[in-house]
């Protein structure tokens, strides 16, 4: 039999087990020009708590009673198809089934021995090309200036801070708990490491790990974290908006400072962007990406759930910092 987990009711503040229902099915078999796939690494985001609602954005909500999505590593186990064989590992926006038929669009081969496969969910996908894209056209970093990360132990911000030091920032990471705060310096080279959560002024804190002032803030969270990192922004400071996780679950609107007068008198640049609106570039950051990994100028660290049952925990996980790097399932 084969499993798949589907939307189960949209939730209400923050997601929780029952908004996930496990659903038993027959294997599918493929039809002319299609493929088997069997899921094999399982990447789950928190910009899927987006799509569990139903208020419009910028990728389409899921459907009540429809498996969830998300990026896959998958294995072609029978093929009707001229462009795949068995054996052929592609990776993809699957759903969240064990196996499932697919007609390949979308999908892309992966071809190495080189990498583990996980690494196309982190460094090399979604995570690792929004740090390098986010903050190289918009955090513009310049060897010598200050750069703040927020989510930084996480697998967006983890590789954000590391193409901050090899660009010549000096770096400090905010995150939330000790054992983060000493594996960003220990693994990848923060100058400094907050832990906010044990923090009772998070402005002085920055102000004293920051005491040039913050040129550039990668942000990955929102909430009070961002306005006490923008407590302390320089002039023509740049301030790419990734995430705003801290703020995802809430159910009535915040009422945070009012930037603009900051902004002005800073002539800072606060810019959101989301992946997808660099289509043109991903290819060259994806090079750029394997090229430092290669070469051990990157390196990077993933939390690695094991069974398809724990897909649902795994994302809760998120919300509540259970994971080192990026969070995934291996199926
Ligand atoms: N713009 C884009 O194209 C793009 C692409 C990928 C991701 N993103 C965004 O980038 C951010 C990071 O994504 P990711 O995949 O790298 O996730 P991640 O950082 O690996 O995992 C989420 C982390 O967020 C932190 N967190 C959870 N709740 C929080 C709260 N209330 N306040 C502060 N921190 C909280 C936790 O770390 P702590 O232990 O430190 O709290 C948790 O480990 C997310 O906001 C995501 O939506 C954007």
């Amino acid at each position: 039999m084969n499993s798949a987990i589907i939307l189960n009711s949209r939730p209400i503040g923050k997601p929780a087990s029952n908004d996930f229902k496990f659903v038993e099915e027959q294997i599918p078999v493929p039809d002319d020009r299609e493929i088997l796939l069997k899921a094999l690494y399982v990447s789950v985001d928190p910009y899927l708590r987006g799509r569990m609602s139903d208020a419009k954005s910028y990728m389409p909500s899921f459907e009540l009673a429809k498996p969830l999505q998300s990026a896959i590593i998958a294995e072609v186990t029978d093929s009707n198809h001229s462009g795949y064989k068995i054996g052929d590992i592609v990776s993809g926006n699957l759903d969240w089934k064990e196996y499932q038929v697919s007609t390949g669009e979308g999908l892309q081969i992966i071809h190495t021995a080189e990498i583990y496969l996980s690494a196309y969910l982190g460094i090399l996908g979604m995570t690792g090309i929004a740090a390098y894209l986010g903050l190289t056209l918009i955090g513009a970093p310049q060897p010598g200036e200050t750069m703040v990360v927020s989510g930084a132990a996480g697998a967006v911000g983890s590789i954000a801070g590391q193409i901050g030091k090899i660009m010549g920032c000096h770096v400090i990471g905010i995150t939330g708990s000790d054992q983060k705060a000493k594996l960003l310096k220990s693994k990848f080279h923060f100058d400094e490491a907050i832990n906010y959560k044990n923090t009772v002024d998070l402005t002085r804190a920055i102000k004293t790990a920051c005491p040039n002032g913050v040129d550039i803030y990668f942000d990955n969270v929102g909430g009070k974290i961002s306005d006490a990192v923008l407590n302390n922004i320089n002039k023509n400071a740049r301030v790419p908006l990734c995430g705003a996780i801290s703020m995802y679950n809430e159910t009535s609107q915040l009422m945070g400072p009012y930037v603009q007068p900051l902004l002005i008198a800073k002539s800072a640049l606060m810019q959101g962007f989301i992946v997808s609106d660099f289509s043109d570039k991903l290819p060259d950051a994806k090079k750029q990406l394997f090229s430092w990994l290669r070469s051990g100028k990157l390196t990077y660290h993933e939390t690695i759930i094991n069974g398809f049952e724990k897909i649902p925990e795994a994302f809760l996980g998120l919300f509540e910092g259970k994971n080192e790097g990026k969070m995934i399932v291996k199926v």
